[in-house]
């Protein structure tokens, strides 16, 4: 027999994806997380400062949520925990780092930035792609369907702003410490533009983290290991 029960609130879930990243980045998450509330992707296309991105994202965000970011979006993360800590129920910080830039990666970026300006983002998509992603899936043509999709979804503007932001984006190590909520770290065994020792130095940064290790897998998570990122967002949330 049907009870009528009143069920209990429930948390919001916040998305943020990463570089050259849409919303389709976590289109296997949203139908499972939604499952347990409301879930939004936020914009951070709009912005060229994480501090900018951050309020955005901040303002149209609700009052209290579940914080979750991929790489960028990660970096995003934290600048939202400096503006309202009080307002992040839970933190996943999926494939990221706490640090700031190095000269070696602002000069790459600048390339690409040229590259974007002249045109010439879609080669941009092609290349990052060999490294985003594991070995095993760089000849998957749907995930690089989908990547490319997503270059499309934010286009050269909007990547050139993003660029701007992260070149510019302090050294979140000395943050770490103040992050009081529980957190998940999500790591693709094999990333390699956020590898596995960054994810161990934010784990062992912020109290109580908890480690994930995704193996056979790269820098794109919740593309290529849908299934296992679903389940450790829902471990997350739920727990
Ligand atoms: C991302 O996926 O957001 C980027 O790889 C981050 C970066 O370039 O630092």
């Amino acid at each position: 027999m049907l009870r009528f029960a009143r069920v209990s609130e429930s948390l919001p879930v916040v998305l943020i994806p990463g570089l050259l990243d849409s919303a389709r980045l976590y289109a296997a998450q949203i139908p499972e997380l939604w499952r347990r509330g409301p879930v939004m992707v936020a914009d951070h296309t709009r912005d060229d400062s994480m501090s900018a991105i951050a309020r955005r994202i901040l303002a149209s965000a609700p009052p209290r949520f579940a914080l979750a970011g991929l790489s960028m979006g990660g970096y995003v993360c934290f600048e939202i925990l400096r503006q309202a800590p009080q307002r992040v129920a839970k933190l996943a910080l999926l494939d990221t780092s706490a640090r700031a830039d190095t000269p070696e990666a602002t000069a790459a970026r600048r390339a690409q930035m040229t590259q974007a300006a002249n045109g010439r983002l879609r080669e941009v998509v092609e290349m990052q792609f060999e490294r985003m992603v594991h070995p095993l899936h760089r000849e998957d043509p749907q995930l690089r369907e989908i990547n490319r999709l997503m270059g499309e979804d934010v286009g050269p503007e909007a990547f050139i702003r993003q660029q701007t932001a992260i070149i510019a984006r302090p050294d979140s190590r000395p943050s770490l410490a103040a992050i009081a909520c529980p957190t998940l770290v999500l790591v693709g065994e094999q990333d390699e533009i956020t590898p596995l020792d960054r994810a161990v130095e934010m784990a062992h940064g912020i109290r109580g983290a908890q480690l994930v290790t995704v193996p056979e897998c790269g820098h794109l998570s919740s593309l290529e290991r849908p299934r296992e990122v679903t389940h450790a967002l829902l471990d997350w949330l739920g727990g």
